[in-house]
């Protein structure tokens, strides 16, 4: 089926997702212990739900061979607010979240403006990934071309392009989706961390700590010697996450393979997919839109 977007709250709704977010919106309630992993799709979430969900699991799950993310996808770990209520029973949605082992963790991809008042004046932590809009883009022209190449409308990786630059994308505008948390993680950095792809991947282990302090529960100096981030860096690495049999086969959320969300997992392969005049045409939009708010991405240079 051809994917629909809904200018919805300033910000591009899939069809798909509507129902699902208005039902968040109206009914989730936070709890203060709550983390949020926010992102734009493509940048990171996959892996950034793993490692939220390894740092606050280290003491339930301590020897890593029996560890959940070896037998589960991080996305049925970490569920997405954005269509856990989409459809029927949310009475019966609800009293299962409220009975989740806390603290709970979860996923959206909503704007900040969008979130339901209750994660915003919670005490609830949101820890949120953004990468370089030409990966970024890159990465969501092969999945969506993967998962259902009629989403697209059979438009061009240029057409596409084109619409990437206007808003025009699930989620989107990009930039507002990642100004509006940055502008929240330096008017609040207690509340709201903000994190990019290609820092993560440079510096595991030093963002590791940082979100691990960010949600008070610093890695003991006892815990680092005995090689514990050490281990959740690799359990949550994109060779061990890609080549688990979980993540081989089968689907999730609204029947996507699991397999596509592992590709390449590098910093920079826009290079293989941009003509000069793409590249000219996103460096001068995010030049743009990026400029006076401190946010920038050096692979874009
Ligand atoms: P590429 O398409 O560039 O390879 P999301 O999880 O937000 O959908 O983002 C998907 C991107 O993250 C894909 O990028 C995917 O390969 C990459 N990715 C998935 N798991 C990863 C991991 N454990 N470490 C690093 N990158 C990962």
């Amino acid at each position: 089926a051809v994917q629909h977007l809904y200018l919805f709250q300033h910000f591009w709704c899939p069809s798909t997702h509507i129902q699902g977010v208005i039902n968040f919106q109206k009914h989730f309630q936070a709890k203060d212990s709550d983390v949020i992993v926010a992102s734009f799709p493509k940048s990171g979430t996959t892996w950034l739900k793993a490692l939220t969900f390894a740092i606050l699991n280290r003491q339930r799950f301590s020897s890593s061979h029996n560890h959940p993310l070896l037998t589960s996808n991080s996305h049925e770990l970490v569920p997405s607010l954005d269509f856990i209520f989409h459809g029927d029973n949310i009475h019966d949605k609800l009293s299962h979240l409220s009975n989740m082992t806390e603290p709970r963790v979860f996923g959206t991809h909503l704007p900040f403006p969008s979130l339901p008042k209750s994660i915003k004046e919670s005490s609830c932590k949101i820890v949120y990934i953004c990468r370089n809009p030409f990966d970024t883009f890159v990465s969501f022209w092969i999945f969506a071309n993967k998962i259902n190449p009629h989403s697209l409308h059979q438009l061009t990786m240029e057409e596409a392009l084109e619409n990437f630059c206007k808003g025009i994308v699930g989620f989107g505008p990009i930039w507002d989706n990642m100004l509006g948390y940055w502008k929240e993680s330096i008017a609040t950095p207690n509340k709201v961390l903000f994190l990019k792809y290609e820092e993560l991947k440079e510096e595991a282990n030093f963002y590791l700590k940082r979100v691990a302090e960010f949600l008070d529960c610093p890695f003991t100096e006892e815990e680092e010697s005995n090689g514990v981030t050490e281990n959740i860096i690799k359990l949550c690495s994109f060779e061990i996450m890609k080549n688990l049999e979980v993540n081989k086969s089968g689907t999730f959320s609204r029947n996507m393979e699991k397999k596509y969300l592992f590709r390449k997992g590098e910093i920079g392969d826009w290079v293989n997919y941009f003509s000069p005049a793409m590249k000219e045409k996103l460096s001068k939009i995010i030049e743009e839109k990026l400029s006076g708010s401190g946010l920038s991405f050096e692979t874009c240079l």
